[in-house]
C-alpha cells in the first residue's frame, strides 16, 4: 500500500519534471513571460492580468509602460483593487440600477457601485484565478469556466478564453466567450492602465502631458454623476473638454484649466478628468483608432480594435497609496501611483447597452453564439 503511494508520487513528480522540460512555466515570482522583437510582456493567472509591458523608449532602453505590482501575491490582497490590466467580466463596466431584462424577465444584479453594478459585482472575473491552457515563448492563453449565478443575477455557465500574443512591437489580445445554457449579457475588455513615461518624467508624474488622439471619436456617451450613461450621445466641439478627435497634438490635459474639467467625470464635482465612453465611428478595418504618446519617453502606443468604442479613465481615484513597481518611478521623487497619473484605455461595447434597447447593441448571447473581441497595441517612437 505504502509502496504504491510512493510509486504514484514518484510518477507524478516525473510527470511534473517532464512537463517543465517540454513547456516552460512561470518564473519563480509566478509571472509568465512572452516576447518578440521590441516587446516583452508578463502575465499572471489572477484576473488574466498583464503585470509588465516593456517597450523601447527614444534612447533604446526597455521601459515598463503599464501599472502593476512587483509582488504577485499582492494582487488579490490589494484593498484598492483597481483591476490592473485584468479582464473584468462577464459584463464589464456598469449595469444601471442593478438590473436588466431578457425576454421579459428582469434579473437583479448586485449594487456594488452606488445604485449600479460595476464589473459584474462580487466574484467578477478580475478577482478569479484563470487557468493557463497554452503557453509558448510568444503567446499565452487563459481560460475560465464561470458558473451560473456566480455573480448574482448573471445566469447560465460561460466558457471563455483570452489569448495574448506578441509580434514585432505589438501586443495582440483575442477573447472569445460562449454561454452554454441560456441567454446572458456578455461584455469583456482588457482594463489596461498606461503611463508611457514609466513614471520617470522628473517634471511630473501626471498623465496630462501625454498626447491622445481618437480620430474617429468626436461622439461620446453622456454620463451621470455615477459614471452611468444617461442614454444621450453628445458630440465634442473642437477644443472642448471631451475633444480628442480634432487634432493629433491634443494633450490629455489640454482642457485642465477649463471650467468643468474638475468635475468632468462626475462624483458631484469630485472626479477630475475622464471616466467615460467614446464611440468609434466609421473607422476603416484595421485603422488606428487611439494613439497615446509621450514626448518625454518618445513612445507612442496605437490601438486597433474590432470594438465600437473605448472607455477612457484618467485615474482620478488613484489616491497615492499604491507603490510603483521597481521598474518604474524615480527614487525619492515619484514612488506612488498618485491621482491622475495614468490612463486606462479599454476597448469595449457600449457600457450598459443591455439597458438601452434604443442603441440596438448586441450584448446578450445564448447557446450556439460566440462572443468575439480582438484588439492590438503597437508601440513605436514619435
Ligand atoms: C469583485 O469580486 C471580489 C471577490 O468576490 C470582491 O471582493 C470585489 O468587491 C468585487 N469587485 C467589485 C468591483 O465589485
Ligand atoms: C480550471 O480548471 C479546473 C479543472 O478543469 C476547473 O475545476 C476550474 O474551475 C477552472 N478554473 C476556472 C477559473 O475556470
Ligand atoms: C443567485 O444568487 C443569489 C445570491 O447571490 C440568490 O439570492 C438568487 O436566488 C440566485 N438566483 C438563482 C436563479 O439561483
Ligand atoms: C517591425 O516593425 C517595424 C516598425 O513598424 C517595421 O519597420 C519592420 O519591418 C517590422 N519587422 C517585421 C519583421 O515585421
Ligand atoms: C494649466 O495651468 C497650469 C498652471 O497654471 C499650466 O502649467 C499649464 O500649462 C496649463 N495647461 C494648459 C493646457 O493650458
Amino acid at each position: 500500500m505504502r509502496f504504491s503511494v510512493l510509486l504514484v508520487a514518484a510518477v507524478a513528480e516525473a510527470a511534473v519534471i517532464a512537463r517543465e522540460c517540454e513547456a516552460p512555466g512561470p518564473d519563480e515570482d509566478g509571472r509568465y513571460t512572452i516576447s518578440a522583437p521590441g516587446i516583452k510582456a508578463q502575465f499572471i493567472p489572477y484576473g488574466a492580468s498583464l503585470t509588465n509591458l516593456f517597450v523601447k523608449d527614444k534612447n533604446g532602453k526597455d521601459i515598463d509602460v503599464v501599472l502593476g505590482y512587483d509582488d504577485v501575491a499582492y494582487y488579490p490582497k490589494d484593498p484598492g483593487h483597481p483591476v490592473y490590466n485584468a479582464i473584468p467580466g462577464r459584463y464589464a463596466n456598469r449595469i444601471g440600477k442593478g438590473q436588466y431584462t431578457i425576454d421579459g424577465v428582469t434579473y437583479k444584479t448586485e449594487k456594488n457601485d452606488g445604485e449600479n453594478t460595476l464589473h459584474s459585482g462580487t466574484n467578477n472575473w478580475s478577482f478569479r484565478t484563470f487557468n493557463v491552457t497554452a503557453f509558448s515563448s510568444d503567446s499565452i492563453t487563459f481560460s475560465i469556466l464561470d458558473a451560473s449565478n456566480s455573480s448574482q443575477g448573471m445566469l447560465g455557465r460561460v466558457e471563455s478564453s483570452i489569448t495574448y500574443s506578441v509580434t514585432n512591437s505589438t501586443w495582440h489580445i483575442k477573447m472569445t466567450a460562449k454561454s452554454l445554457d441560456q441567454k446572458t449579457p456578455l461584455l469583456l475588455t482588457q482594463h489596461t492602465y498606461f503611463n508611457l513615461d514609466a513614471y520617470r518624467n522628473p517634471a511630473t508624474p501626471k498623465i496630462w502631458d501625454h498626447t491622445l488622439h481618437l480620430p474617429y471619436s468626436p461622439r461620446y456617451l453622456e454620463a451621470d454623476q455615477g459614471a452611468l450613461p444617461t442614454g444621450k450621445i453628445l458630440t465634442a466641439a473642437p477644443d472642448s473638454i471631451n475633444d480628442f478627435a480634432s487634432s493629433p497634438s491634443l494633450l490629455l490635459g489640454h482642457a485642465r484649466n477649463l471650467t468643468g474639467f474638475g468635475g468632468n467625470c462626475g462624483a458631484d464635482g469630485a472626479c477630475e478628468g475622464y471616466n467615460g465612453y467614446w464611440l468609434i465611428d466609421g473607422a476603416p478595418k484595421d485603422a488606428v483608432v487611439v494613439r497615446l504618446a509621450s514626448a518625454f519617453s518618445g513612445v507612442k502606443a496605437e490601438l486597433r480594435t474590432d470594438q465600437p468604442g473605448v472607455v477612457l479613465y484618467s485615474c482620478n481615484w488613484m489616491d497615492g497609496s499604491a507603490v510603483l513597481k521597481g521598474t518604474q518611478g524615480i527614487k525619492g521623487v515619484n514612488e506612488k501611483v498618485v491621482r491622475s497619473s495614468c490612463i486606462a484605455i479599454e476597448a469595449q461595447e457600449w457600457p450598459d447597452g443591455v439597458n438601452h434597447p434604443e442603441w440596438n447593441r448586441k450584448q446578450v448571447y445564448g447557446p450556439g453564439e460566440t462572443y468575439n473581441w480582438e484588439s492590438s497595441w503597437t508601440f513605436g517612437l514619435l
